[in-house]
């Protein structure tokens, strides 16, 4: 069993409390954390938002959050009896220049209790606007002044461009220390977005062919059969660019990509991958249209029932030209990947919820079996499945059993759950933890953000330029509009279906 004996007693205060993310992801992995006794014995979480709410109601919301959405399922009467002690609410008007009295006064009365100064770590979980204010608050009631003990989480996005981001990073750089700031992005907490190190740098087997002599090209597949739920508001102003590539398919496209740092130091890490974002080729305004597409669903069937299409959604301008999926080819120009494609995309409402990798290698040199023996000849290819079934599943060719020589293709598969016993932690488990235990390699640096906000602007800026005039062009249901196909396809290549969880 993990010991929680070191960990500092820590508070966690959660701006944007009455939020979804809270009640869907933060408290339910707080509450797993606490179940695993990976939490600081001394602990303490207050919720911050707006609304008037007792803590009583505000515990029972919580509550309701676990046993919905939590890994384990329902609460442990006993055990929540116990997390629920340790959580209070706070109503804060975040923009009145008085705010804060109430959390100043309900930090120091939890200090005074414990009778040492905690960690405090404010979870920023508000939107852009909300951020600068917060910091403010904070910055004005002296509370996140000490840079070993006081940590700030900010929660994507990271501004909606280059230079509002950079703009957030100067601000927030005037008030704290970066060794203070963690900018998460959850894909990054994921077991085998993390293993994706493990597996190129600690096998000698893999490292040696990762490159341009033996890759041919390289898929990244993030799609969702969820459309945009309760959060139409949000997502008509962001789309598919900001709110899935220019974080989590960019930051999984670093891992794959990135040379073997040479600690496990959270700056080597991070400076191998803002190496990646700097060695994408920029995109130039006249090839977007030959490496970009966006589409917005249609209404459709998915899974057997009827879904209504973007702009019927709640929140949505029926004349929205809100991307809900994307792809896109980019080159990285340096040794290892020169001339490798590789191909990322996204997408709400497509068939199924799969985030995979797949690495397609080269033919092999010379061919020497009859010409048939190789007719279902496939090229091998490692595919790295982040959910669902996590695990990673590598395609080889082999002689089919009987007396004619006839090659055909084979997978072998390592699927995390049936190798270990143990269940992955959610990916907030893992990045609280991190926080908590003062770890920030797998949060984002200010120039990783920057530089991925730099690679996706060319593409920003030409699409709310040219706004897509007739943009119903994939039903829900669909693996997205044929642009997409015929992007990949001007390269001779095509998108591989994820198979992985078909052939469960
Ligand atoms: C979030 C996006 O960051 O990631 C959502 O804002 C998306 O739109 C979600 O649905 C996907 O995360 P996961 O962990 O379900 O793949």
């Amino acid at each position: 069993m993990p010991n929680n004996a070191q960990l500092e007693p820590t508070i966690i205060v959660i701006f944007g409390a009455g939020g979804d993310l809270t009640r869907r992801k933060l408290i339910p992995a707080l509450y797993n954390l606490l179940l695993d006794r990976q939490l600081p014995e001394r602990f303490a979480i207050v919720g911050v938002a707006r609304k008037n709410m007792e803590n009583d109601s505000f515990r029972q919301r919580l509550r309701q959050g676990i046993d919905q959405f939590s890994r384990r399922g329902v609460v442990d009467e006993s055990i929540w009896n116990a997390f629920a002690n340790s959580i209070s609410y706070l109503s804060e008007n975040l923009t009145d220049p008085a705010s804060g009295l109430a959390l100043h006064a309900r930090l120091t009365a939890i200090e005074e209790e414990w009778g040492l100064r905690a960690n405090r770590v404010y979870y920023l979980a508000i939107p852009p606007p909300m951020m600068k204010p917060a910091a403010v608050m904070l910055q004005r009631l002296g509370v996140c002044r000490d840079c070993r003990h006081d940590r700030l989480v900010v929660e994507k996005p990271f501004g909606r461009d280059l230079a509002s981001a950079r703009a957030l990073n100067l601000f927030l750089d005037d008030m704290f220390i970066e060794s203070q700031i963690y900018r998460i992005d959850h894909y990054l907490g994921k077991e085998t977005v993390q293993n994706i190190l493990a597996f190129r740098f600690a096998n000698s087997l893999y490292e040696p062919i990762w490159n341009r002599r033996y890759i041919d090209h390289v898929q990244i597949t993030v799609a969702e059969t969820v459309g945009v739920e309760e959060r139409g508001e949000y997502y008509d102003h962001s789309g598919a660019l900001r709110d899935m590539v220019q974080n989590h398919l960019l930051q999984v496209l670093c891992l794959v990509a990135m040379e073997p740092p040479i600690t496990f130091d959270a700056e080597d890490i991070r400076n191998k991958k803002v190496d990646v974002l700097r060695a994408i080729r920029p995109i130039r305004t006249e090839a977007i249209h030959r490496v970009a597409v966006r589409g917005q669903y249609r209404k459709g069937t998915i899974a057997g029932k009827s879904v209504a299409g973007y702009r019927e959604e709640k929140n949505v301008s029926p004349s929205s030209s809100t991307e809900t999926y994307a792809a896109f080819t980019f080159h990285i120009d340096n040794w290892r990947w020169q001339g490798v494609p590789f191909y990322l995309r996204t997408g709400k409402r497509l068939p199924a919820k799969v985030s995979e990798i797949s690495i397609i290698f080269r033919s092999p040199p010379h061919q020497f079996f009859p010409s048939a023996a190789v007719e279902s000849w496939q090229p091998n290819r490692i595919i790295i499945r982040i959910q669902p079934e996590e695990g990673i599943g590598t395609r080889i060719q082999v002689k089919q059993p009987g007396t004619r020589l006839l090659l055909g293709a084979a997978e072998m598969k390592f699927r995390y759950k049936e190798a270990f016993q143990t269940p992955a932690p959610e990916a907030y488990e893992t990045l609280l933890l991190d926080v908590i235990r003062g770890d920030a390699t797998l949060f984002m640096r200010a120039d990783q953000v920057e530089c991925a906000w730099q690679v996706v602007s060319p593409i920003l800026e030409a699409w709310e330029s040219i706004p897509a005039t007739d943009f119903s062009d994939y039903a829900a249901g669909s693996w997205g509009p044929e642009a997409a196909d015929l992007m990949v396809a001007r390269q001779g290549h095509n998108w591989l279906p994820p198979t992985f969880a078909e052939e469960s």
